[in-house]
């Protein structure tokens, strides 16, 4: 037996006036987006934004349905329409963040592993690693890729 010892690096900042202006620009983009979800069931409203190579910043937000498993969560509403408009510029960046009827969350969350697969793959395509930015009150945590947080990514070198 051998035993493997899979580490990620996650930076962990108290402050927003820490992080660049471009980068507080997207948490801000993030947390507007989180006031515009759909998620009169969950109540968990969910913003994420994200940031390609132009400068652009794509929002998106959490949709939910009755039937439940149509919904879709923020990251993968904001990364499918910015691949859908503009398939052929890399993702620098994406932000997420999200409120409940008591404000902002303290402590960031991870997107789901629906969501990271989904951000990997766009990682892939590009080739060029995507910063995932995750914003509570408390603190800001920022990894320099999605690999951080899914190390034994599936992918379709896996498929051949
Ligand atoms: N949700 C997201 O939008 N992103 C995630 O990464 C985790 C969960 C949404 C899905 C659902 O609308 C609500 O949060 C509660 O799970």
């Amino acid at each position: 037996m051998i035993k493997r010892e899979i580490k990620s690096i996650l930076f962990d900042y108290n402050s927003l006036a820490e992080l660049d202006e471009k980068y507080q620009e997207l948490i801000q983009k993030a947390k507007e987006a989180a006031e515009n979800a759909y998620a009169p069931y969950s109540k968990f409203n969910v913003g994420a934004a994200v940031l390609l190579e132009n400068n652009e910043i794509i929002q998106g937000n959490n949709q939910e349905n009755a039937a439940y498993p149509s919904g879709l969560c923020a990251e993968r509403v904001a990364i499918f329409y910015a691949n859908s408009k503009y398939p052929n510029i890399p993702i620098k960046a994406i932000a997420v963040t999200a409120s409940t009827e008591k404000g902002f969350i303290t402590d960031p969350i991870p997107p789901c592993g629906s969501c990271l697969q989904v951000i990997l793959e766009s990682e892939k395509r590009s080739g060029k690693p995507i910063e995932v930015l995750l914003y509570g009150q408390n603190k800001i945590t920022i990894a320099d890729s999605v690999i951080q947080f899914l190390p034994l990514y599936f992918n379709k070198e896996m498929l051949k």
